[in-house]
């Protein structure tokens, strides 16, 4: 619910930072919750009709071989001090890449402050993934002010205002959404169209994360060349599907009306969201706060505590000893 101050917060450093290169590629590095911010950047650029530099989305503890000093390296750690973001990190460093970082504490501030590369810090103090539009607008901020615009400061602007109209509108669905997943005691499946794959995605992990379910996704035109066989003869029909639709994109609501009547033939539940808000930036906050705060009430439903996350925390006290590189 802190979001309009979030994007409020990034609207007003919108603009300090400006790249005096053009880069060959944008490369965009974190994982879990703040790599998603690369996948919302990839999809905005894919779909915004500029032209942009091409984006690559790493989630991993490697940068491709091909990068250079050429391209620019954004590293996203909320915390400061995931490793495999530090890997990646240092491995742009040595490579010579430009890099931003992007981070509110930690190893990664100490490197921004110490080595003068250019930061977005962001408030601290709040879990990871409740914090992806104030990195995500910091990251729209820079390459709008660097010749690189995915998104205008306008739209941006634009889209705060929207969340301002809809923030009510987006937690009644929510609490709605979250009853229904919480009276069919079912696993979920995620099933959309593109260009949402993104919002799938930041759904399953909010999920995943606040409520402690496993979630499947799922989506069209790809879906109808494997996954729909799957449904053919499924092990077991313990699945509630979400159907994630835009109900603007004619192409994609037929597809996601298709594939309604699959997993019903099939015998699973369905319940079908349309996202509402004008451009795809409105869309894709819209649905991704009405992931996250319908994945926090399930998590009050199922008397979990949403912000607690053990196993990644059993994760990253060995992670040292799984990547050695
Ligand atoms: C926790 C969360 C996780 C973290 C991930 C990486 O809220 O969402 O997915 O984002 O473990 O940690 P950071 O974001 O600190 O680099």
């Amino acid at each position: 619910m802190g979001w309009i101050d979030q994007i409020s917060r990034a609207l007003e450093k919108w603009g300090s930072i400006s790249l005096k290169k053009m880069p060959r590629t944008i490369v965009v590095t974190g994982m879990g919750g703040s790599g998603c911010v690369g996948d919302y950047i990839y999809s905005l650029a894919w779909n915004s009709g500029k032209a942009s530099a091409p984006i690559i989305v790493v989630k991993n503890y490697r940068l491709p071989s091909f990068v250079s000093e050429k391209d620019l390296v954004f590293v996203i750690s909320y915390s400061g001090n995931t490793l495999e973001t530090i890997k990646a990190y240092r491995q742009a460093i040595s490579k010579g890449s430009m890099v931003v970082i992007v981070t509110s504490n930690g190893y990664l501030l100490r490197e921004a402050y110490e080595k003068e590369i250019p930061l977005i810090k962001v408030k601290e103090g709040l879990v990871p993934r409740t914090a992806l539009p104030e990195m995500l607008y910091g990251v729209l901020g820079v390459l709008d002010s660097s010749g690189i615009s995915i998104v205008s400061k306008e739209e941006a602007r634009k889209s705060l205002e929207f969340l301002k109209r809809e923030i009510n509108n987006v937690l009644d669905t929510a609490n709605k959404l979250a009853e229904t997943i919480h009276e069919s005691n079912r696993n979920l499946v995620i099933a959309t169209h593109t260009p949402l794959e993104v919002l799938a995605i930041r759904g399953k992990n909010e999920f995943n994360e606040n409520s402690k379910i496993p979630v499947k996704i799922e989506v069209s035109p790809e879906w109808a060349h494997n996954d729909i066989v799957g449904w053919e003869k499924p092990v077991d029909k313990n699945w509630l599907v979400i159907i994630l639709s835009d109900p603007v994109d004619k192409v994609g609501e037929n597809l996601a009306n298709f594939m309604e009547e699959v997993y019903r033939e099939a015998g699973l539940e369905t319940y079908t969201i349309e996202l509402k808000g004008d451009s795809l930036l409105e869309k894709l906050i819209y649905g991704s706060l009405l992931f996250g705060l319908a994945s926090v009430k399930l998590a009050r439903l199922r008397n979990i505590n949403p912000l607690e996350t053990k196993s990644i925390r059993k994760y990253k006290e060995r992670v040292d000893k799984v990547i050695i590189t």
